[in-house]
């Protein structure tokens, strides 16, 4: 048997049908055994009963044995052989029913002419007794037969008057009735139990099926409750099962509550987790932005001293460079986390008129001025590619994106800036030429804090944000970001609709 169609593998709802469909065939099937049996036995007892009163007559002594030899019971295929010392000296005809005159009495050991001779034998072979017994007669069938002794006139010598003999009659009652009798008893309980294991087995199906449908329906409410989006973001769990498939007193309704406490459960659970990633974002938004005021203080004094007219010594004037850059590091950092959170938090964007292509050629003249080293190429359509959202955002992309090119390259790389409509969406790459990104790194590219071994050791800043904010930036513009990047091509790939629905802010794997 193949497994798919193995019982454990059957729906509860055709294990429940077929069980009760084989319980009421084998109860069925015995119901019916011991009726057409019962049949049968009364049918037979009848023959029996009439074939012992047949014998008793013949038994009774008369004086014209004559009559007494004529056979009352029995009807048209009833048969009668009358056997003296052995031999046949009466036969009934089998086939027209009947007696025959007596004539054949007279004639003793005259051959039989209506039971055929091996049917004749099979009756005086079957060492009949005085207890009825079946036996076969070949095409006549089979027959109920007794054999009784009694006393008869017989003409013994082929002349002189007949005298007193033992004459030994077998008296026998056809079965054929009996049993087609039985077989339309048997036909008839056959076709009946027949259509009621159609009509249990609908009847079954049809019951099981409504029981099982609320079942479905908790399944139902299952499937809708996986597909939802729980991974990131607000998340509101409606879905239920319907309280009337709740009912803790049928199993179904206990699955159905259990589902239930489960989701309600979840919900909390994604409620609370909700309001901790909330908090955090908060706190990390407040926390860059409280940074900004004491690091813009900073700046300043180091600009201040910087401009001192008096003589500084020059280790004092290191320090004082050293503390500027870092606060200016330090400044771009915290910006870049404030729009981090600002993004995560889901802030409405502006949604104006961008032309790409004018934000890429303002970009890239940007970029060829901050590394002349490297070769710098536009591809750009004819016409203005637009896209609607927030111009400031998108240039940051472009810049970020760029700044990578230019940053994790050698010098004489070739960079290419490419803008091109497809269908509904504009599509920009930035590709370079270059080594390109770690393998390892390339996975977890787009999560915060991800940055080469590469970009760790130089001394300008690297944080591993750029990217990160990139990706958020395109997402909340309902866009889509790819890279490929293999040695000698690495490719950014940035798709955004030419008009956005914004998405719900979505949080990345990797918290800040
Ligand atoms: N075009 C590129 N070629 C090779 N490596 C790249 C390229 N772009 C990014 N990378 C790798 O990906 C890492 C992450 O880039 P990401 O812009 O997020 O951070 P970053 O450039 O290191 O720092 P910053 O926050 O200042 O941008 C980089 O450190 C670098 O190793
Ligand atoms: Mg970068």
């Amino acid at each position: 048997m193949s497994t798919a169609l193995h019982p454990s593998r059957w729906t509860l709802r055709t294990k429940l049908v077929s069980s009760v469909l084989l319980l009421f065939v084998v109860i069925i099937m015995a119901i019916g055994a011991l009726t057409v049996w019962q049949l049968q036995r009364t049918l037979a007892d009848r023959i029996d009963q009439q074939l012992v009163t047949s014998a008793q007559q013949l038994a009774v002594p008369s004086a014209d044995r004559s009559d007494a030899l004529n056979y009352q019971g029995g009807g048209g295929n009833s048969l009668r052989v009358d056997l003296y010392a052995g031999n046949v000296v009466y036969v009934q005809d089998l086939q027209n029913g009947g007696i025959r005159p007596s004539a054949l009495i007279n004639r003793l050991g005259a051959p039989p002419t209506q039971l055929s001779v091996a049917q004749i034998n099979i009756v005086r072979t079957a060492g009949i007794g005085d207890h009825p017994s079946t036996i076969g007669l070949g095409r006549a069938g089979d027959y109920r037969v007794i054999a009784v002794s009694h006393a008869a006139k017989l003409r013994t010598q082929a002349t002189g008057p007949p005298s007193s003999q033992t004459v030994t009659t077998i008296v026998g009652l056809p079965l054929g009735d009996t049993y087609a009798a039985v077989r339309r008893a048997a036909l008839a309980v056959a076709l009946l139990s027949g259509a009621g294991l159609i009509l249990v087995g609908l009847a079954t199906a049809y019951v099981v099926r409504r029981n099982l449908e609320p079942l479905r329906r908790v399944a139902e409410t299952a499937t809708r409750v996986s597909t939802l989006p729980l991974s990131a973001g607000e998340v509101v769990m409606h879905e239920r099962v319907d309280p009337a498939d709740t009912d803790e007193r049928t199993e179904v309704g206990q699955v159905g509550l259990a589902l239930n406490q489960m989701l309600d459960n979840v919900d909390g659970a994604l409620t609370a987790r909700q309001e901790s990633e909330t908090r955090v974002r908060q706190f990390v938004a407040d926390a860059s932005h409280e940074l900004r005021t004491p690091l813009a203080s900073i700046r300043g004094y180091a600009e201040l001293s910087r401009r001192e007219r008096e003589p500084v010594p020059t280790g004092v004037q290191h320090a004082m460079s050293r503390i500027e850059s870092e606060s200016d590091r330090m400044t771009a950092l915290v910006e870049d986390l404030l729009l981090l959170a600002r993004l995560d938090s889901g802030r409405p964007l502006d949604r104006e008129p961008v032309d790409v292509t004018l934000l890429a050629m303002e970009t890239m003249s940007d970029a060829h001025a901050a590394g002349p080293g490297h070769r710098w190429k536009l591809d750009l359509p004819d016409e203005p590619m637009e896209v609607v959202g927030d111009e400031a955002r998108i240039r940051q992309v472009l810049i970020n994106l760029l700044a990578n090119a230019r940053r994790h390259t050698p010098e004489g790389t070739e960079v290419t800036t490419r803008v091109a409509g497809d269908g509904g969406d504009v599509v920009v790459t930035v590709s370079d030429d270059g080594p390109g990104i770690e393998p390892s790194l390339l996975p977890h590219i787009f999560e915060r804090f991800t940055r080469g071994d590469s970009a760790r050791t130089r001394t300008e800043g690297s944080t591993g944000l750029g990217l990160s904010i990139v990706h958020a930036v395109v997402t909340a513009h309902g866009g889509d970001l790819r890279v490929q990047s293999v040695p000698g091509r690495t490719t950014f790939t940035m798709r955004m609709r030419r008009s956005f629905q914004e998405t719900p802010a979505s949080m990345p794997s990797v918290a800040p």
